[in-house]
């Protein structure tokens, strides 16, 4: 039997993600939008290219919520991108009412499901479906760090003109303005990329991840980035549904690691088929780890802010 994904939110990421996620075998996916024929014209499309790209799972479209029965995994892009100018954190009031409403009934119908939170601002947002629907916190988490880590890999393999498969890195802490690059684990293949580059530069390089989510909604002037987003969520995907045990940031439920307590935000994680199986403490630098508690202070008081609860 396969498994099921459902995916919240027929849009730009959502149906990117039903794309790549059938093209992998990983999963049938479920479209789901509240506007009419959108989910069922992505889906029927989808499916259209199944012989050409030679995929046998299922792609639907609904506007019923109960069609999310079963799922495995519930991925959730319903809401509003950032506009130019428009921080996540500005986007909160606006998407809190559609993530309350749809959190509310997920239990009802696909009880024992893995949330993946994508919607803005995210970790907020993650956090406020938890604290919603109820599941235990090694079933709701939120795409956040493996796109900033995408981002920040990509700029530093052009920077030193090598293959991006040779840098690791990690971003943790939210995904937004106060994101924490780790430059103690920042490597080409193993050798700190310092040996490399001049800080300045890293650090022009580190503010250009930063906002690389802003970069983008500035080119496109309407809407926001959903290539690079779709790709991480299906990375998370696949880690749940083939078990894989990968080592992936991701924003999770944090009850004093790190002396973090009670919010979401992006550590280091390990993702099976229980979802968040394991929260790696990695040492971080006095720095990072003071960077890693503000970021979780402004997202404790972004969520406070909301007042939706
Ligand atoms: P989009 O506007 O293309 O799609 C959003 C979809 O949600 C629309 O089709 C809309 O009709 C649907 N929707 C609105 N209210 C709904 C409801 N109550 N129930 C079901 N569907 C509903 O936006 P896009 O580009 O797909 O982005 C989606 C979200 O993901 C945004 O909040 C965006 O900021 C966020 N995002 C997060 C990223 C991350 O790294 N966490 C990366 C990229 C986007
Ligand atoms: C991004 O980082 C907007 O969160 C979205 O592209």
């Amino acid at each position: 039997m396969h498994s099921k994904v459902s995916i919240i939110g027929s849009g730009f990421v959502g149906t990117m993600a039903a794309q790549r996620t059938v093209e992998k075998n990983l999963a049938d996916v479920v479209l789901y939008d509240i506007v009419e024929d959108l989910p069922q014209g992505k889906a029927l499309d989808i499916s259209q290219s199944a012989s050409i790209e030679k995929f046998d799972g299922r792609v639907t479209g609904t506007n019923l919520l109960s069609d999310i029965e079963g799922s495995d995994i519930v991925v959730f892009t319903a809401g509003f991108p950032r506009t130019p100018g428009m921080t996540r954190e500005e986007l909160a009031l606006k998407n809190a009412g559609i993530i309350k409403t749809v959190t509310e009934k997920i239990g009802d119908y696909a009880p024992d499901a893995i949330i993946i939170m994508v919607t803005n601002p995210l970790d907020v947002m993650t956090h406020l479906a938890w604290r919603v629907c109820g599941f235990p916190p090694s079933r709701v988490m939120g795409m956040g760090g493996i796109l900033d880590t995408a981002r920040y890999k990509y700029f530093l393999s052009r920077e030193l003109d090598v293959s991006v498969k040779d840098i690791e890195t990690m971003v943790l802490g939210s995904h937004g303005e106060s994101m924490v690059p780790v430059d103690s684990y920042t490597t080409l293949k193993g050798i700190p990329v310092s040996n490399y580059i001049q800080k300045e530069r890293l650090d022009e390089i580190i503010e250009r991840t930063k906002k690389g989510g802003a970069e983008i909604v500035n080119l496109l002037k309407k809407g926001s980035a959903w290539h690079a987003p779709s790709a991480s969520v299906t990375a998370m995907i696949e880690a749940i549904i083939n078990d894989s045990k990968r080592l992936f940031p991701v924003s999770t439920y944090l009850s004093g690691e790190y002396g973090i307590n009670g919010t979401h935000i992006g550590v280091p994680v390990l993702l099976g088929a229980s979802g968040v199986e394991k929260i790696f403490e990695i040492t971080l630098s006095p720095e990072e780890l003071a960077a890693l508690r503000e970021s979780a202070d402004i997202m404790k008081k972004t969520f406070e802010g909301l007042t939706i609860l």
